[in-house]
């Protein structure tokens, strides 16, 4: 809900509330994001919170003469350069004079129930309720629009920013950003994710004294080493209980959260595109539009906090086809056979996969000519006809035959150095000309900066999406970005490299799964190295990381289970001991773990023994049946001592599943309880494990027991290391 009450904005959801109002000379002030609030009618309540604008005290910079007080003090709803407000700024531009000072205050403001799309980024989809305020830059007329789009179903608000030059001059945008919220208070912890290849989403809390506490990336992608998923919690916040935000940004490039503490107990959180290395000229009249800016309130702890951006997420942010369908268990050709393959080995592989129930092959990297190892031959989309006689086409109604749908790997966006595509266009490469390169996995990206660069791959893949019957898609992408430069832009406008470049991708990208509506897109960046809101609007699941561990895998779902659902991230089982830390794990923790997502094997099934195969064979049937509750079911994460435990439960909570996963074995488990989650207490649920032999029934018990006492796990079930059990709970049909 929108309300206008004078000059007060009100914004509600569900159960959130975020609301601010035009001070008498023009800014926004910001008074409140939290629990919902009733504002009545005339929104007089509001009054006591307002702050008091009097008086810029010592050594602070005082507004004007008329007010005398100092922005400094005032919580705002976007701050500029030279004012007085020396915290984060909101926008920041280079005027034709040469200064930086703006001073934004209100001229309108409109709402509506349908906002227009952006014209250069991908945004949330489905909103019914708009604001759009205008504010007037006094001195030089420019227009700063602050967006403002509510989602009451999932308690998300989202925000976002155009900035128009309104002077008569071209101006630099050094830089826009995409929300600012300021709180009052103290005691607040900042929560986000940091990581490295095969190491993504750790999750750090960080008390919030004093200072700036950023996170960023500036190698051109969202990145694996900070997500730009962040959340901030206040006092003592659980996963079940206390108040906390969670933010997040609707942009695949360099992206820029930082909370920023003032020592009198004020906090501003900003968020958007990366600052440092950003710029962008603006000729008299032309806009630039930051990302959109999502961000979700709870008073009941991080777990509702991921429910409600998981639904956000769903409902908002995938598209296609694919957005809410189940996706279907593949095998993929990577880790079962590397660079080492050809149409006899994979239809080998294949016969396995298709006896146990596989129901997509995937062929990883390897297939296209020229490509021995990770050296070369990116660029060259033709299929190797010595690995594939006849091409991919015969080879893929092979695969149909066997009864499985076939996919295949790309990696678009780069070029090797030896290829014939570089051959031909070395100047599409991203380098700076005449320049030594510094290489990342021995290749070079393309400069999707470049509008040329961008039509060849959307042609290029256009091809290899048609050459065959092609229903899957892994959209590769192994390196970051260094020598930033494209050749596509004037000298003074390298500055705009990088987010050219990451709209460049968008467009590429989103003409290509348009195009090609059937095809299940899967995006991947050395795993989960572009893993955001962005690359979500185009690709519906995103492979989580490159390490298939068990062990590593619980903390890095974990990790992507608080801001994303399990639908958008991928699993697969794969061979212990496993190919990337050398632990053995056993097959079922493996399946356990990697069942909470979108799931798939990437192992060869050729050399896995009998037992394994009827275990697998096993696995697949039971996933086929309870795969929409845990790809699409709301989860629930709990810890206690060294156990972890994920539930997840239908909308209608008459259905669950849950696995407790247990790091180091031993015998000392008399008190392991199961306490499953999203239950409905008035119900009687049949409750379940699931283990090699297939279901066995433990049991019965109401809904608010299993909740509230929990249900006696058997010792010998978490016995071992790396073991896990995986129960399931159906409720009974009433009296
Ligand atoms: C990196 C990916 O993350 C892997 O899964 C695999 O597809 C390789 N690239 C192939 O080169």
């Amino acid at each position: 809900m929108i309300k206008r009450i004078g000059d007060l904005f009100a914004l509600s959801t569900d159960s959130a509330s975020c609301c601010f109002k035009i001070l008498p000379t023009g800014q926004l002030e910001h008074l409140f994001y939290g629990k919902r609030i009733n504002f009545g009618d005339d929104g007089r309540l509001l009054d006591l919170f307002a702050q008091d604008c009097k008086g810029a005290a010592g050594g602070s910079i005082a507004y004007d003469d008329a007010s005398k007080f100092s922005l400094d003090g005032m919580s705002l709803e976007s701050s500029g350069r030279g004012k007085g407000d020396a915290r984060e700024p909101f926008v920041e531009v280079e005027n034709a004079d040469g200064s930086m000072t703006t001073d934004f205050v209100f001229e309108s403001a409109d709402v509506d129930s349908c906002p227009a799309e952006m014209r250069t980024l991908p945004s949330s989809r489905g909103c019914r309720e708009h604001l759009c305020v205008t504010l007037k830059d006094k001195n030089f007329s420019h227009i700063l629009r602050l967006h403002w789009n509510v989602y009451p179903e999932c308690d998300v608000i989202t925000r976002r920013a155009e900035f128009t030059n309104g002077s008569g001059a071209s101006v630099r945008l050094r830089r826009l950003m995409s929300a600012q919220i300021d709180f009052e208070g103290d005691g607040f912890v900042a929560g986000d994710f940091s990581g490295s290849w095969a190491h993504e989403m750790n999750l750090n809390f960080t008390p919030l004294a004093s200072g700036r506490h950023v996170v960023e990336s500036s190698c051109g992608v969202s990145s694996s080493s900070a997500n730009p998923f962040v959340m901030l919690g206040r006092g003592g916040v659980s996963q079940d209980s206390g108040e906390c935000w969670g933010f997040n940004l609707v942009y695949s490039g360099n992206h820029y959260e930082c909370f920023d503490v003032e020592s009198g107990g004020r906090l501003r959180f900003v968020n958007g595109i990366n600052p440092k290395e950003f710029s962008f000229s603006l000729a008299p009249g032309e806009t630039f539009e930051s990302p959109e800016s999502v961000a979700s309130y709870s008073d009941n702890g991080w777990n509702r906090l991921s429910r409600n951006l998981h639904r956000f997420a769903r409902l908002h942010i995938a598209r296609g086809e694919w957005s809410d369908r189940e996706r279907p268990i593949l095998l993929n050709s990577w880790e079962a056979a590397y660079f080492d393959i050809d149409q006899m080995k994979l239809l080998s592989l294949a016969e396995k996969a298709a006896a146990a129930g596989v129901e997509l092959f995937v062929v990883d990297d390897g297939w296209f000519k020229g490509r021995t190892d990770d050296t070369r031959a990116l660029g060259d989309w033709d299929a190797d006809e010595g690995k594939f006689p006849g091409g991919l086409a015969p080879f893929v109604e092979k695969i149909k035959s066997l009864g499985m749908k076939a996919g295949l790997w790309v990696e678009p966006e780069m070029v090797s150095a030896e290829s014939e595509l570089f051959k031909a266009h070395g100047d599409w490469a991203l380098d700076i000309p005449g320049k030594g390169h510094s290489e990342g996995r021995r290749q070079r990206m393309l400069d999707l900066a470049n509008p040329s660069v961008q039509d060849f791959i959307i042609e290029k893949m256009s091809e290899v999406f048609s050459q065959a019957d092609i229903s899957y898609v892994k959209w590769d992408m192994n390196r970051a970005m260094s020598d930033v430069y494209s050749r596509s832009l004037s000298r003074d406008r390298q500055g705009e490299a990088a987010h050219r470049h990451t709209m460049g991708f968008y467009r590429v990208a989103k003409a290509l799964v348009e195009k090609f509506p059937h095809i299940l897109f899967e995006g991947c960046a050395s795993g989960g190295n572009r893993f955001d809101l962005g690359a979500l609007c185009v690709f519906p699941q995103i492979w989580a990381s490159d390490c298939t561990d068990a062990l590593r895998r619980v903390s890095i779902q974990e990790g992507y289970s608080y801001g994303y659902p399990q639908s958008a991230f991928s699993a697969h089982v794969s061979a212990s001991p496993n190919h990337q830390t050398g632990r053995a794990s056993p097959l079922e923790t493996r399946f356990n773990v990697a069942c909470f997502a979108s799931f798939g094997y990437e192992m060869d099934l050729r050399a896995a023994g009998k037992g394994d195969l009827e275990k697998i064979k096993r696995q697949i049937s039971f996933y086929k049946k309870w795969r929409g509750l845990f790809q699409f079911g709301q989860l629930r994460r709990s810890r206690c001592g060294d156990l972890v435990e994920w539930t997840v439960a239908s909308e209608d909570s008459r259905r669950a599943a849950a696995i407790v996963f247990r790091a180091r074995g031993g015998d000392d488990l008399p008190l392991a309880r199961l306490f499953p989650r999203g239950l409905d207490p008035s119900l009687v649920y049949s409750v379940g494990v699931v283990d090699s032999g297939g279901e066995r029934a433990l049991g019965k018990a109401g809904g608010d027991a299993l909740m509230a006492i929990g249900a006696r796990i058997e010792p010998g079930l978490l016995r071992g290391d790396l073991s896990s059990a995986m129960f399931l709970l159906e409720a009974e049909d009433g009296e």
